[in-house]
């Protein structure tokens, strides 16, 4: 039993595998938050210290009893307006004039199985078992051939229900529980239980506050072309903040962060992740109070947020994935891989290796005709690369300048100079899938769509909209609008055979007005634009099952678990510099696994960064580190490049099981170490890893470098060896300068004593090693 109801405490224990969650019903009904972490047992109610404090409030039913101080006690669903200043996780108004409500403990139940959100995507565990809750959405999770697995784990779900009958509201906190990952996952239901409308002003996912303890707060910052670099800094007294306004969730926040004990590193100490499973706008709220004590919550962003609910409605919050690891971040990390590839990414690719793909973007951009498509299938399908990607360009009259045609899905045949279907045989011919490029939230005005309905692209009345590269956007939140763009895109699909999707957003939302709301619920916009989005993605996955779709948001700016629902890769940046993908990987790397960020080889010198000297080899192990595919004409390339990628080609399917199913491990930080970069990928039984080191910095003389392995079996026997080191390009490769590098180490000797590096030759140059256990015993 993973739910445990201690009736003598009046608490409630959540029990995973290694962590302990406990809750407590206390005094005059108010729901405490008492412990979180590492596996403990008994009542943890002796760690609230009750007090009187200064200029602190005090319930009303306290009386004169002064130590129910409400803003020094830990909440797990704090709200505004009643005595507690901290930042609040709910927050609401009433057409009579209240602000503000009062939350206290009706009733708790726990019930089998984890529940799902209407509209909303959640973390799953056991398709058949999932709980119903209202109009449950359908789990779609066909397993393909005989790779696919299913994983069964034991989850429950916890249903709190809170209340404030003054402010006519019913709050229900909803915990899934997934025991063996350590994984507990929260969401939020409002009802209105008052006579006339309310007014939900703020409603996050969950809350974590904690008793004490001095923390770090990680969260992976970045821009485009620069998205989730990892950042950690010391939670201060004070509130700190960060999110999204933008409609998407971002190039410059990700909605993933991690708290971490301040002594905490890679391999040691307590850390906390709280990943939100939601595309729009988002809010990450961590303070550190007067007393030294944390607060941490994230959510639907509440500026710009305002969702009335009229008498017996009820509004659900997006989900966010909290879990705990007491050995450092690699755990947490592996915990949160496991999580996204097999209990958030749906479908047939959830377990099976994902197509090698060629994208047309950089191989053309928009100066492509049919012929010159299937020239560069037929170059990349001799190296065996296994579908063609047409990206941007194909549809309505979209111009070379990136205007015009959005909104327009028709094949451009003219443009192609052929029928899609004809164009698509022949690369099904040379053996190929077929993938193709959209953006459906997106309008021109330059466009059949734009002309016909002006008022389906957001616009204030009376003044102009801004701008993003030359295009409006769409009002997703109308079932209209995504039912036109829905059919018009599904004519596309039924007209060849697509296999995949890569389904872009280039431009953030704003002047915020909808022909289809009514003024009373204007402020639910922004929110139900995000449902739309996965309305329009559950009707793909549900009508096309086997398409594989590929989420893009002008790169990573839509990199989110909630996308990772229904797209089960995202293209990670549009930078494909290779040397700054080590460091956009790493950041993604805290939550996301390999296999869910798009990763390209492109051509030197690097259409974004101008950089030129990163060869074939290293922009090959960077781009394996993602799902892989190349982004130029294969044809261009060298003799000797294009035996590199049929190397690469075969590598990726030698390696895809450590790649995609083993623990990455990151083994430096590139933010950090500026000599080189390194990270593996071991298999879980120990018995196998591959080691990735990309030098960085050409030097004179340099010192010796070690690497040490992580993860292996310190008594097993490991045989090293170079992939592709042969008698032909021993030039190309780094070097030991003296023999004393063996081929056999033992695990322990890897792992403490580690590797030196060799000399590198050239700047950027990568050093491979491929690690197996010997079949020998460690002496
Ligand atoms: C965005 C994407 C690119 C490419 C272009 C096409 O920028 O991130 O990969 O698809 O749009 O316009």
């Amino acid at each position: 039993m993973a739910i445990l109801f201690d009736e003598k405490h009046s608490a409630i224990t959540i029990e995973t595998a290694n962590s302990t969650y406990q809750i407590g019903i206390g005094k005059y009904g108010f729901l405490l938050h008492l412990y979180y972490g590492k596996k403990v047992s008994g009542d943890m109610g002796y760690l609230i210290n009750y007090r009187t404090r200064a200029y602190s409030l005090n319930p009303f039913d306290s009386g004169t009893d002064r130590t129910f101080a409400l803003d020094n006690l830990p909440f797990e669903y704090p709200c505004y307006g009643s005595g507690d200043f901290r930042p609040a996780a709910f927050n609401m108004k009433t057409n009579a004039g209240v602000y503000g409500c009062d939350l206290r403990y009706v009733s708790h139940r726990v019930v089998p199985g984890k529940y799902a959100i209407p509209g909303l995507p959640a973390v799953y565990v056991d398709e058949s078992k999932a709980v119903p809750l209202e109009n449950k959405i359908s789990m779609k999770n066909e397993p393909l051939e005989s790779s696919a697995k299913t994983s069964v784990c034991k989850s429950e779900t916890l249903e709190i229900v809170l209340a404030d009958p003054v402010a006519g509201v019913e709050v229900t906190l909803l915990y899934g529980v997934i025991e063996s990952l350590d994984v507990i996952t929260r969401a939020t239901i409002v009802r209105n239980t008052a006579a006339s409308d309310i007014v939900i002003t703020k409603a996050l996912s969950g809350c974590l506050d904690f008793t004490h303890g001095d923390f770090d707060l990680l969260h992976f910052p970045g821009k485009q072309g620069m998205e989730h670099i990892q950042k950690r800094a010391p939670i201060i007294q004070g509130k700190q903040s960060f999110g999204s306004l933008r409609g998407a969730s971002s190039h410059q926040h990700n909605p993933f962060v991690i708290l971490a004990d301040s002594s905490a590193s890679e391999d040691t100490g307590s850390c906390y992740g709280m990943m939100l499973l939601y595309s729009g706008n988002f809010i990450c709220e961590a303070d550190r109070d007067q007393y030294c004590k944390t607060r941490i919550s994230m959510g639907i962003q509440d500026e710009m947020f305002e969702y009335t609910l009229k008498p017996g409605e009820a509004f659900h919050t997006p989900e966010v994935a909290y879990a705990y690891s007491h050995s450092g971040l690699a755990h947490l990390s592996h915990t949160y891989h496991k999580l996204v590839s097999h209990h958030i990414v749906r479908g047939p690719y959830r377990d099976i290796m994902r197509p090698i793909l060629v994208n047309s973007w950089e191989a053309a951009y928009f100066d492509f005709d049919g012929e010159k498509l299937i020239a560069i299938a037929q170059n990349a399908a001799k190296l065996g690369v296994e579908m063609l990607v047409l990206d941007d360009g194909w549809f309505g009259n979209r111009r070379a300048d990136a205007s015009g045609g959005l909104g327009d899905w028709y094949v451009n045949e003219e443009k192609l100079g052929m029928p899609l279907s004809a164009m698509v045989d022949e690369i099904n011919g040379l053996g190929m899938k077929f993938g193709i490029w959209i953006e459906p939230e997106m309008v021109s005005t330059d466009s059949g769509l734009y002309h016909a309905h002006p008022d389906w692209a957001f616009a204030v009345p009376g003044r102009g909209p801004a701008w993003g590269r030359n295009q409006l956007v769409l009002d997703f939140s109308r079932k209209e609008v995504v039912d036109n763009i829905f059919n018009q895109i599904a004519a596309v699909m039924d007209s060849a055979n697509i296999e995949y999707i890569k389904m872009d957003m280039n431009r953030s939302l704003a002047d915020i007005y909808s022909h289809g709301e009514t003024y009373q619920n204007a402020g639910a916009t922004m929110h139900k634009f995000v449902l739309g989005v996965y309305d329009f993605l559950e009707r793909m996955n549900t009508r096309y099952p086997h398409v594989l779709i590929e989420g893009c948001c002008g790169g990573g700016g839509r990199f989110d678990a909630g996308m990772l629902y229904y797209t089960p890769q995202i293209w990670c940046s549009d930078n494909t510099d290779a040397i700054s993908r080590l460091k956009i990987h790493h950041g993604t790397s805290f939550g996301y696994p390999a296999s869910a960020m798009g990763a390209h080889v492109t051509t030197v010198p690097n259409h974004q960064t101008g950089r030129s000297n990163i060869c074939i080899n290293t922009r090959g192990a960077v781009a394996m580190s993602g799902t892989f595919g190349y982004e130029l004409d294969l044809g261009k390339l060298t003799a000797d490049e294009q035996q590199a990628v049929k190397q690469q080609v075969a590598d990726y399917k030698k390696y895809w099981h450590l790649i995609h199913q083993g623990q990455y491990y990151r083994l430096t930080d590139p933010n950090k170490n500026s000599a080189f970069a390194a990270w593996a990928y071991v298999s879980e039984d120990k018995s196998e890893a591959l080691m990735n080191v990309v030098n960085l910095e050409a030097q004179c003389n340099p010192q010796t470098y070690y690497i040490a392995l992580k993860g292996l079996d310190p008594d097993a026997m490991y045989n090293i060896s170079v992939p592709g080191a042969d008698d032909s390009n021993q030039d190309k490769m780094p070097t030991h300068e003296t023999t004393q590098v063996s081929n056999i180490y033992s695990g322990s000797a890897l792992m403490y004593g580690g590797l030196p590096v060799p000399t590198f030759r050239d700047e950027h140059q990568l050093w491979q090693v491929h690690i197996k256990t010997a079949g020998i015993a460690a002496q």
